[in-house]
């Protein structure tokens, strides 16, 4: 306790010294979300990332979400605790595949969730998060045919959503999501009779089949609010708890383990702690790095998308 009052009374003037902001996502440890200066979804915090005043964003999330903060934010530092914070979703769509892809299919428009590399961004027309996927996708004219890339079971969401066939969806996983089970889905239903189901749409078909709302991480804690519901099964990552008890203190959540381990957690996210946030704000730390040419090419996407409300 001790131990971690001083780390945070370290940060808090670090974070002075450096004039710097922090930003996490609601699957961070509840200690750094509770340092945080704002805690949000990936789109939350895309838009926050250039909302704020100061030289240095301290972002607390994983890589790919830091690097679209520096790509909005070029002048600023922006360092994460942990440069292995990394996401399987990026890992499953290369550049290069891209680029393959574009030259397979080109007369459609390139549709990127937010969670790709910054290189796969500057190759894209339009950037999205699950918040607005619905969206973004509605936004390109019906007769055009689009690409959207990594995740397969989002893009079949979107799908089903829009009704849109002429869309080919790249088939790349989240490895917390993608392997939440319909099977242990039903188990914790029938263990929890009266509990309504919030799931995320990286989730599979099946799950979100069972699921009475569908969202991003902030649009599952909203809905759980608003909801007369004493008792909710959460289908995304265990971290959310914490935005989910301090808005709805007396509601139940149960989070049901996924197939490759005992928990709903994902490992790159739990990659920072408070340590690493200290010693990233004291040696600016990994840092995101990006060519003036690559901000340039990969913020006209990321720009589209924000156009969109
Ligand atoms: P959100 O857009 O809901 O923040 O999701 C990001 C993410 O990585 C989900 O696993
Ligand atoms: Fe990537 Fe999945 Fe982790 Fe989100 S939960 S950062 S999609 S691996």
């Amino acid at each position: 306790m001790v131990a971690i009052q001083s780390i945070t009374d370290e940060i808090a003037e670090l974070k002075q010294a450096r004039r710097a902001v922090i930003l996490a996502h609601h699957y961070q440890e509840h200690e750094i979300q509770e340092l945080a200066d704002a805690v949000g979804d990936s789109l939350e915090l895309a838009r926050k990332a250039r909302d704020f005043e100061g030289d240095v964003i301290a972002f607390c999330g994983v890589w790919f979400m830091a690097e679209t903060a520096k790509v909005l934010n070029p002048e600023r530092t922006v360092v994460v605790p942990d440069r292995e914070a990394g996401c399987s979703l990026v890992e499953s769509c290369h550049v290069d595949q891209l680029k393959a892809w574009r030259r397979k299919n080109p007369d459609h428009v390139v549709v990127s969730y937010i969670n790709t590399s910054v290189e796969v961004k500057a190759e894209s027309e339009i950037l999205c998060t699950s918040r607005n996927a619905v969206k973004v996708v509605n936004s390109i004219p019906a007769d055009k045919p689009v690409l959207f890339l990594p995740d397969l079971n989002l893009g079949n969401y979107v799908r089903e959503q829009t009704g849109r066939q002429n869309m080919k969806i790249w088939q790349g996983a989240c490895i917390v999501h993608a392997t939440f089970a319909a099977r242990k889905l039903t188990q914790a239903r029938i263990k929890h009779p009266a509990a309504l189901v919030a799931a995320h749409p990286e989730c599979p078909g099946d799950v979100l089949a069972m699921a009475d709302f569908i969202g991003s991480t902030s649009a599952i804690i909203d809905w759980c609010g608003s909801q007369d519901a004493p008792e909710f099964i959460v289908m995304t990552e265990s971290g959310v708890r914490h935005s989910l008890e301090k808005l709805a203190p007396g509601k139940t959540f149960h989070f049901i383990p996924n197939e490759h381990c005992n928990c709903s957690e994902c490992p790159y996210m739990k990659r920072n702690t408070l340590e690493k946030l200290r010693d990233s704000l004291r040696d600016l730390r990994p840092r995101v790095e990006l060519s003036q040419d690559l901000i340039e090419r990969a913020r006209v996407p990321i720009e589209r998308m924000l156009a969109i409300r």
